[in-house]
């Protein structure tokens, strides 16, 4: 069986992030979306509000072969923990790709078997980030079709509130 892990913050997710996980769908018997928990650092979502976002996109787009959960500490070992056998990225543009280099270099180092496999992003999400997102909503800028439309009203609210 094949196993893909999608890691990230996605605070929030965004539309550019679903069309990563429908190809990673797509392409693995199962896909594990693995929300980074990171206690160093306050993100705008929390890791329940986040995964409760995912999950609600996986149920609406009715990806029945992807779960959610939540890690902290080294990817490779929640890895190892699910059984995955690869590594699921995104690539937006060339300034992607020596973050992304980076990661894959740290993460071959500490585990010789998975190995990593990225999709481009479609033209019409190159520009799409999270932090374009909440800097959109914080300035009172519609972020309509920037993230899946099931989220965009909790995410819209909690932007301009902030
Ligand atoms: O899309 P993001 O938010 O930049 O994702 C970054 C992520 C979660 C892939 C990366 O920060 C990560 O894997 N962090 C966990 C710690 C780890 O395993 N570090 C080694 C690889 S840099």
């Amino acid at each position: 069986m094949t196993i893909g892990v999608y890691p990230g913050s996605f605070d929030p997710f965004t539309v550019g992030h679903l069309d990563v996980l429908a190809n990673a769908a797509d392409l693995f018997d199962v896909v594990y979306v693995a929300v980074l928990h990171n206690s160093q650092k306050q993100p705008t979502f929390t890791k329940e509000e986040r995964v409760q976002m995912i999950e609600n996109v996986i149920r609406t787009e009715g990806l029945s072969n992807v779960r959610c959960g939540t890690f902290d500490g080294l990817l490779v070992n929640y890895a190892k923990a699910v059984g995955a056998t690869h590594i699921v990225r995104g690539l937006r543009a060339t300034s992607d790709f020596e973050y992304e280099f980076q990661i894959d270099a740290v993460n071959r180092h500490l585990s010789q078997e998975l190995r990593t496999v990225y999709f481009m992003a479609s033209p019409a999400h190159s520009f799409l980030s999270s932090s374009n997102v909440k800097e959109i909503g914080a300035w009172g800028g519609s972020i309509q079709g920037l993230v899946p439309q099931v989220n965009e009203d909790i995410i819209s609210e909690r932007l301009t509130r902030k």
